[in-house]
């Protein structure tokens, strides 16, 4: 089969992720007898360079003639003026907005090779396995009126957390499909016991969890959750909560992992349906864009490599290529092989490089 995929490298050591993730994308293709088209757009501080501007019109008509959309990172020091018109984050909240890409999927697992690589114990970490739904065009990111202003007594600020009953009801229902396919356990996150927005978010959380039967669902507020992930982390399979209580509890999943630099993302436009999903999408690292060792061979191409595995699985309903892809990387580590952020005595230190190149060459059908 054919896919058209829009590359948005962006910033520090997004363009060097981004070709590792190619090379295997390549590897697949030869494998398996698919050919993928890359359509490459700027996204971010090299954008502003460029254009003035985060996210240029022409990479969102770019985005939307594609099947699917690869990203790297965006953001770094060059641009971090608070002052300045614009920074590279704006255009990372402008495409997620505009695509409509609501649903952010964020799976955290450890992967045994790597238990000596966290600050936890390896009994507390060894059988984390989870998937975080984080709602991501809604929220305290998007809601207006988001604004600052003077009166005469000083300087004033506001943000606003809304969500509408669609909004929560269409993420809600993507944690109940994903769950239904792992080990059919729910946890709704919210702040309900404060938040007039969460206590509308527990009412539809549990009208659709009538749905699903066959689900164990609870409710949780989100410090409690955050605690939780810290002294039981094992105690989840699918979290699903709201846009800004998900980008801290993903930051902090992230260290059950090992490093940063493990973990793929997926943010779909549409509800994955089952095995065959061709739901439309955009895959990228959860990293930053690590400005410090931008080109100097050393960023982890790992969680590059397993958003394009997510790819195959989500927008191209290829999932015998996305296990290939996952196999791949498993046999790697297994090997020994290792970026620097998860090196540990014993095992063999490789660049970004090096590494794309052996888990591609593992790759097989
Ligand atoms: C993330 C990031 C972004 C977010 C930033 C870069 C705007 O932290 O994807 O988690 O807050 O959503
Ligand atoms: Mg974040």
């Amino acid at each position: 089969m054919k896919f058209t995929i829009a590359v948005l490298p962006g910033d520090g050591v997004g363009p060097d992720v981004i070709k590792e993730a190619q090379r295997a994308l390549e590897t697949v293709g030869q494998h398996f007898g698919h050919e993928f088209v890359y359509k490459p757009g700027f996204i971010g501080g090299i954008s502003i360079d460029k254009f003035g501007t985060a996210l240029p019109e022409e990479t969102l008509e770019n985005c939307r003639k594609c099947d699917a959309v690869m990203l790297g990172a965006v953001g770094g020091p060059k641009w971090d003026n608070p002052n300045a018109k614009t920074r590279p984050e704006a255009g990372l909240l402008a495409i997620r907005k505009d695509l409509k890409l609501f649903a952010n999927l964020r799976p955290v697992k450890m992967l045994h090779m790597l238990e000596n690589s966290t600050s936890l114990k390896p009994e507390i970490v060894r059988s984390v396995d989870m998937m975080v739904v984080r709602e991501l065009t809604g929220g305290l990111y998007f809601g207006k009126p988001q604004k600052q202003w003077r009166t005469s007594r000083g300087r004033n600020a506001v943000d606003t957390m809304a969500y509408s009953e669609k909004e929560i009801e269409r993420i809600i229902r993507v944690g109940f499909e994903l769950a239904m396919s792992r080990r059919k356990k729910l946890t709704s996150v919210d702040k309900a016991n404060v938040l007039e927005s969460s206590r509308l978010w527990r009412q539809i959380a549990s009208e659709i969890a009538a749905e699903y039967p066959q689900v164990k669902t609870d409710n949780m507020l989100v410090d409690a959750c955050a605690m939780r992930l810290i002294q039981n982390p094992s105690y989840f399979d699918v979290i699903v909560t709201e846009n800004m209580f998900g980008d801290i509890l993903t930051d902090e999943a992230s260290m059950l992992a090992g490093s940063m630099g493990m973990l793929p993302s997926a943010s779909l436009a549409d509800i994955p349906s089952g095995n065959n999903s061709r739901a439309f999408g955009l895959y990228e690292p959860i990293h930053g864009s690590a400005p410090d060792i931008a080109g100097m061979n050393i960023a982890n191409p790992i969680a590059t490599i397993l958003s394009i595995a997510m790819m195959l699985n989500y927008s191209f309903g290829l999932p015998n290529e996305a296990m290939a892809v996952e196999r791949a990387v498993l046999q790697t580590l297994d090997e020994g092989y290792r970026t620097k952020d998860i090196m540990t005595e014993g095992t063999k230190q490789v660049g970004t490089t090096e590494m794309g190149k052996i888990i591609s060459e593992r790759i097989k059908d």
